[in-house]
């Protein structure tokens, strides 16, 4: 039996993902979701919002999120399980789904991994176009994995930087990164030790991961006038900063009581004063106000980013063949005989 358009939802598979990132370009890609998240920051207050619902595991985490803009809902599963690399896995995978608030009938379903990746670093450059100095053309890439090359490729397309200083604990993983970035416009330095990577850098990513409070940067390794996103702490017990970094540090987040729980600022007091991302892009509040200043993104992901992101792809497959139609809502002739249709397939 043929399945009515009533039942049919467009899927994105990896590989249509692929292709659409090649259609439209990483750099360019990059960009238009961070203008898309930069447009749904504006409208902050529109949406539903709620922290991520976590189910810890001692393996790694999978966590659910949702939101809503009142027309459109959308959700992301995403896992994290730093363990998974040892075993030819990778950390994070995902998938998302976009549903019409009127009918609850979904809209698109599609692949996130690839997703999460390109909305993280639009996510992270959207960002420091507002916290990092003017001048930074330098920047620091800590932890070289999955994420690396879509950071490096985000702060260069929006932020100008022109000079990436990779380190990992894995120098195949720094290899990996340096060979993969080669060509994209990039001067890439690899380096042997984290103080080296950070050696003249105005901008410092930390991106790695391991289910522990970790100290990818002390506080001696921090000068004055640095922007830190700090991408990796993100559940918690995992974080990536000595706390005195963060006692220096003025502290911008995306939503204050998912990030208390699960971001760097896990480490300090409940009240501990935090700036909205969302109050910095509508101009409620100030951004970098002086070239000393230590600006920190404590980045753990939030689930309007990935309403944006699957916006943005919703939009960008109409008319076009990076899609399939997949038969994924049953659709009776008469929406009460759902039985009888399951009959009439026997
Ligand atoms: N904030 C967000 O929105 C967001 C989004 C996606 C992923 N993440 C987080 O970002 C992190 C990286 O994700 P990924 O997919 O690139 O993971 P990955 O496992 O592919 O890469 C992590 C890298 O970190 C390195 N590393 C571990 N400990 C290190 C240390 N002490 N010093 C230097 N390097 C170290 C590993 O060797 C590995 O190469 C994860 O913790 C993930 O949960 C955050």
């Amino acid at each position: 039996m043929q399945p009515s358009d009533k039942a049919l939802v467009p899927f994105v598979s990896v590989d249509n993902m692929m292709r659409l990132v090649h259609h439209i370009g990483v750099e360019q890609m990059i960009t238009q979701i961070a203008a898309q998240i930069e447009a749904d920051f504006k409208r902050w207050e529109s949406f539903d919002k709620t922290p991520r619902i976590p189910a810890h595991s001692p393996h790694g985490v999978i966590e659910l999120m949702p939101t809503s803009d009142g027309e459109a809902y959308g959700f992301k599963y995403v896992n994290g399980h730093p363990k998974n690399t040892s075993e030819g896995l990778q950390t994070v995978t995902a998938f998302g789904l976009l549903a019409d608030v009127y009918t609850g009938y979904p809209t698109l379903l599609t692949e996130m991994t690839m997703l999460t990746a390109l909305r993280t670093a639009a996510t992270s450059a959207l960002v420091g176009r507002y916290l990092a100095p003017k001048n930074a053309r330098t920047m620091a890439m800590i932890g070289n994995g999955a994420q690396s090359e879509f950071q490096c490729l985000a702060f260069k397309a929006m932020c100008g930087i022109d000079t990436v200083r990779l380190y990992d604990i894995d120098p195949n993983a720094t290899s990996k990164c340096a060979a993969n970035l080669q060509g994209k416009g990039l001067t890439v330095i690899p380096c042997k030790t984290p103080e080296d990577a950070i050696e003249g850098a105005q901008i410092i990513t930390t991106c790695t991961a391991d289910k522990k409070y970790a100290t990818i940067l002390t506080d001696n390794m921090v000068g004055p006038g640095v922007h830190i996103n700090a991408i990796g702490g993100d559940c918690p017990g995992k974080t990536e900063l000595h706390r005195d970094i963060l006692l220096r540090s003025d502290i911008f987040v995306e939503y204050p009581e998912q990030t208390r729980i699960e971001g760097e600022i896990q480490a300090l007091d409940a009240d501990h004063p935090v700036t909205e991302m969302w109050q910095v892009i509508t101009g409620a509040a100030k951004g970098r106000i002086d070239e000393r200043q230590i600006t920190l993104f404590d980045s753990v992901g939030f689930a309007i980013e990935d309403f944006s992101a699957l916006r943005f792809v919703k939009q960008a497959i109409e008319g076009t063949t990076f899609f399939e139609p997949l038969d994924m809502l049953a659709d009776p002739d008469d929406p009460r005989d759902l039985f009888g249709m399951l009959m009439r397939a026997g």
